[in-house]
């Protein structure tokens, strides 16, 4: 099957499109049983790009498939998974899922509703499972309330409008373009900011008196201007830093206004807990139901240009989901 490899550790650029042997659910990097899927659409995302530089947490032995969630049809499923052949899912590979073919655990591997084609499908479950992680569990975000989120074009940012909507919040998105306005209102923006502007003020003004969560996936040095925009008992959710740097907390400024900063990491709090991704996954499908959730997709390119997928993460110029078209684009 043809499949993109990481084979050493230069950045996008090095990456390849090979042939490899079939993926078996006995390479899985997590525990739990396998589900063969045939997979349609790949999505790419910030830590795959961080992956081909050795920059990630999960620092895999190579050469290896990247690929942390694909959509596209059930090939073979464990008994009792709930699963049938030729089902439509959307699932968490974590590693391998930018192939033809690819193996995720059964508790990662959600049905894709018929509300989502397999491109939408591919941008589902990192992001969309984190943010509500995020913004719900870890920063106890409540309707009625206002969340400012950063980044809020990108990937997990668009993901993050959404489901705050779906919570019933107010959203103020920071983005640094037109262009990444013009998403970030796709996504339901209340409030567009300009990163390079003066969010902060307009932030304090726009909530009257400053914002009750904010959503980070950039970190770098606007942190301590995250946490001044924040109400008393304000939440700060750390989730990344593509800004590059991870910024430093003065404690000080917690006790000033009783704020806190909290982090959100999605894949230590599901990775071998069936339950809890079950729980999340039903509570995403309401929303898609609800018509809260459908995912933006940015940019679409073939396999054999995951190269330039990967790029346009790298060089800021994603706008909503990058996703690879592993087979013919279709639902
Ligand atoms: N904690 C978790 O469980 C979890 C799960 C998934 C992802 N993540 C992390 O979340 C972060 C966002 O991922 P994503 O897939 O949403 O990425 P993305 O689609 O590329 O979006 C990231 C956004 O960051 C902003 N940014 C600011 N400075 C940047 C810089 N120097 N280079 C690149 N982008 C910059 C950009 O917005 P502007 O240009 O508008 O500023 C961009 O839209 C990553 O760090 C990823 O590792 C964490």
């Amino acid at each position: 099957m043809r499949a993109v490899q990481v084979s050493e550790l230069s950045g996008p650029e090095a990456v390849q499109v090979v042939d490899l042997p079939e993926p078996r659910a006995e390479h899985m990097l997590t525990p739990g049983e396998g589900v063969l899927v045939q997979v349609a659409a790949a999505g790419v995302s910030f830590p795959e790009v961080l992956q081909t530089r050795g920059l990630y947490q999960l620092k895999p032995d190579l050469p290896f498939v990247p690929g942390a969630e694909v959509a596209g049809t059930v090939i073979e499923a464990p008994a009792g998974s709930g699963l049938q052949l030729g089902q439509r899912v959307a699932a968490f590979t974590v590693l391998g899922g930018m192939a033809e073919r690819a193996v995720a655990p059964a508790y990662l591997t959600f049905a894709l509703p018929d509300e989502l084609d397999f491109a939408e499908g591919a941008s589902l479950i990192l992001n969309y499972h984190t943010v509500y992680f995020a913004l719900k569990l870890r920063g106890r975000l409540k309707g009625g309330e206002r969340v400012l989120v950063h980044g809020a074009a990108g990937g997990v940012g668009t993901a993050a409008l959404q489901v705050a909507k779906a919570l019933g919040a107010q959203t103020i998105a920071v983005v640094s373009s037109d262009e990444k306005e013009l998403i970030a209102r796709q996504a339901g923006a209340d409030e567009v900011l300009r990163a390079d502007g003066p969010w902060r003020e307009q932030a304090l003004q726009l909530s009257g008196g400053g914002v009750d969560v904010v959503l980070d996936p950039v970190g770098g040095e606007r942190f301590t201007d995250s946490l001044r925009s924040l109400r008393e008992s304000g939440r700060a959710v750390v989730v990344g830093f593509t800004a590059g740097s991870i910024p430093e907390v003065k404690v000080n400024r917690l006790l000033l206004r009783n704020i806190e900063v909290v982090g959100a990491g999605w894949g230590a709090y599901v990775m071998g807990h069936p339950g809890r991704n079950r729980k999340i996954g039903e509570a995403i499908a309401t929303m898609i139901a609800q018509g809260f959730v459908k995912p933006i997709v940015g940019a679409r390119f073939p396999l054999d240009r995951a190269v330039e997928a990967l790029k346009t993460i790298d060089e800021r110029r994603a706008l909503g989901k990058v996703v690879l078209d592993v087979a013919q684009a279709g639902r």
